[in-house]
């Protein structure tokens, strides 16, 4: 993969948001996810919406919430709903088989919930984001804060190495009131035997490995849009 600026990289993250929105239709809820490639979705749809098309929407962050409203998104109570028709949202790394690590601007949890409930979930990247195996970039673990010493031993038995999040001096936290620990574990060789070892783990909130979980991936690379499905 050739490398590319900041600027190229955006025109990907936008040519991916815009195929995807093409996949939203009157009357569905949309899950919105968080992130950068995510905001060019949302940006697209509050266009989209005020050109007439009718949907309602789940946000997987204050932040997304507060963007999607700004553009005149009708907002839902997530922990409401049953049942989403397509959510839209980005990823840190993805394989050709779809699985995925999310969370690497703190919204993990969310997303899940999001996934969990759509009937399609889209995710939408640059061509950076595709790789082999999984695990260059750290797995995102939110944990609830009195249990943060027990998770990162656990990790550790696991052999990944725990890395408390920090925002500058302090701690991360998360719109749940949480705190996040990157753990890095190397290349991962069984992303569904790590996931499942990390929901065993007492105080484990959630993890960012998304398996079996992803409808498609809306790759962008220079002029091509490439469907992972
Ligand atoms: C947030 C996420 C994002 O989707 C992921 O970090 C990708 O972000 P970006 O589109 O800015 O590269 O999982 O929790």
């Amino acid at each position: 993969m050739a490398t590319i600026n900041q600027t190229e990289q955006n025109a990907e993250k936008l040519a991916a948001a815009l195929a995807a929105v093409k996949f939203v239709k009157d009357g569905d809820v949309v899950g919105l996810g968080t992130g950068s490639t995510t905001t060019f979705a949302i940006n697209e749809l509050g266009k989209c919406v005020k050109d007439g098309l009718k949907i309602t929407a789940a946000a997987s962050s204050i932040r997304t919430e507060e963007l999607a409203i700004s553009l005149g998104i009708q907002i839902l109570d997530l922990g409401s709903l049953s049942e989403i028709d397509i959510s839209i949202d980005g990823a840190d790394e993805f394989t050709e088989t779809l699985d995925l690590i999310k969370g690497g601007g703190g919204a993990l949890f969310r997303e899940k919930i999001i996934a969990s409930l759509s009937k399609n979930t889209i995710v939408i990247t640059d061509a950076s984001k595709k790789v082999k195996k999984l695990g260059a970039f750290t797995v995102p673990v939110e944990v609830i804060p009195l249990a943060y010493q027990y998770v990162s031993d656990q990790i550790n038995k696991l052999g990944g190495k725990a890395i408390l999040r920090l925002a500058g001096e302090k701690h991360y936290i998360t719109d749940n009131g949480n705190l996040i620990i990157d753990a890095d574990f190397g290349l991962i060789a069984d992303p569904q035997k790590l996931s499942f070892d990390l929901n065993q783990i007492n105080g484990v909130l959630a993890h960012g490995l998304f398996v079996n979980i992803t409808s498609k991936v809306i790759m962008s690379e220079g002029k091509d849009i490439i469907i992972f499905e």
